[in-house]
């Protein structure tokens, strides 16, 4: 009897584009007066205690390899509400145990959150948004931002923003546990968009057939 060993999908996400040669919705969409800024080191402490990582050192790093981060006060500065990051070079993708690597002009949103007593008053897309607003007069021309296929919240706040769905990302595992990562385009995404995204995961993923509409809800 013949025995083959099914491979199993261990992960999907979605990566979504924001163009930034195009205009920036006026208006933010947080549901609470906040303010939105540029954190530096000189707020590492802080920043460690809201993303509960064990050490300031942690935040001190990615300022160090140049990463920027974005808050949300509220309270005229005393409550930090939200925070996000952003890599202009290349990052870890843990999720999915791939590399982004960045062309020119692009940059990474990542490790995004909202504190709990503060979430669902759409913080999260409008500190996207004003990032956006930020990037866009540095001069950046693209950023990408991913989620998990489960995180609803995250995806939600993503699309309230106006990022587009580029392309989701499935990681499968083989019967020797090699890894293999399709990468599915949604529906009428521009060629030049997947192949920037295809470029930036390159060399580990496959460009495969599109989603059906039907499934691109
Ligand atoms: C994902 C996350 C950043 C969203 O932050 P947020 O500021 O609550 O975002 P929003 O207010 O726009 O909420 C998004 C959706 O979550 C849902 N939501 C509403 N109230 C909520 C609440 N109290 N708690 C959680 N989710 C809520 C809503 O469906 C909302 O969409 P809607 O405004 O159209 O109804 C936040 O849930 C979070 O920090 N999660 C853990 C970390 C994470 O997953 N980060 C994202 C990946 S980097």
């Amino acid at each position: 009897m013949s025995h083959v060993a099914a491979s199993v999908v261990q992960h999907t996400g979605t990566f979504w584009a924001f163009d930034l040669d195009r205009p920036i919705m006026t208006g933010l969409p947080a549901r609470l007066p906040a303010i939105f800024l540029r954190a530096g080191p000189e707020r590492a402490e802080e920043l460690a205690a809201a993303m509960q990582v064990a050490s300031p050192a942690v935040v001190v790093e990615r300022f160090a390899r140049g990463c920027q981060c974005y808050v949300a006060y509220l309270e005229g500065g005393k409550t930090l509400a939200s925070y996000g990051w952003i890599s202009f070079n290349h990052e870890e993708i843990g999720e999915l145990e791939l590399t982004i690597r960045l062309r020119p002009g692009r940059a990474y949103i990542w490790d995004c959150a909202t504190l709990p007593p503060y979430r669902g008053r759409r913080l999260y897309p409008a500190l996207l948004v004003s990032i956006a607003r930020v990037l866009q007069e540095q001069g950046l021309r693209r950023l990408w931002i991913g989620a998990d296929a489960s995180n609803y919240a995250s995806r939600r706040g993503i699309e309230v923003a106006g990022f587009q769905a580029v392309a989701d990302v499935t990681c499968i595992a083989g019967p020797e546990q090699q890894k293999r990562y399709l990468l599915r385009p949604w529906p009428g995404v521009p060629e030049e968009r997947l192949q920037d995204l295809s470029q930036s995961l390159s060399p580990k993923v496959e460009l495969v057939a599109p989603q059906d509409e039907s499934q691109s809800a």
